[in-house]
């Protein structure tokens, strides 16, 4: 979708070092697992 879109986009995981920074710029509660990220642009 994203290509079909005029954008790209991959997996990471090397974000996730810093997983606090990502709970709370993303907003994601404790209960949810994050298990990847997938940036969009
Ligand atoms: C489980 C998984 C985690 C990945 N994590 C990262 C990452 O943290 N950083 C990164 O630059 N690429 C990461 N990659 C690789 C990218 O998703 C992508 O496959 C790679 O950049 C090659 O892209 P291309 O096929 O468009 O050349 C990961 C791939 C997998 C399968």
């Amino acid at each position: 979708m994203a290509r079909a879109l005029g954008l790209g986009t991959c997996w990471m995981t090397s974000p996730l070092q810093d997983e606090a920074t990502i709970r709370k710029v993303l907003d994601i509660p404790e209960k949810k697992e994050i298990i990847a990220v997938t940036p969009l642009g």
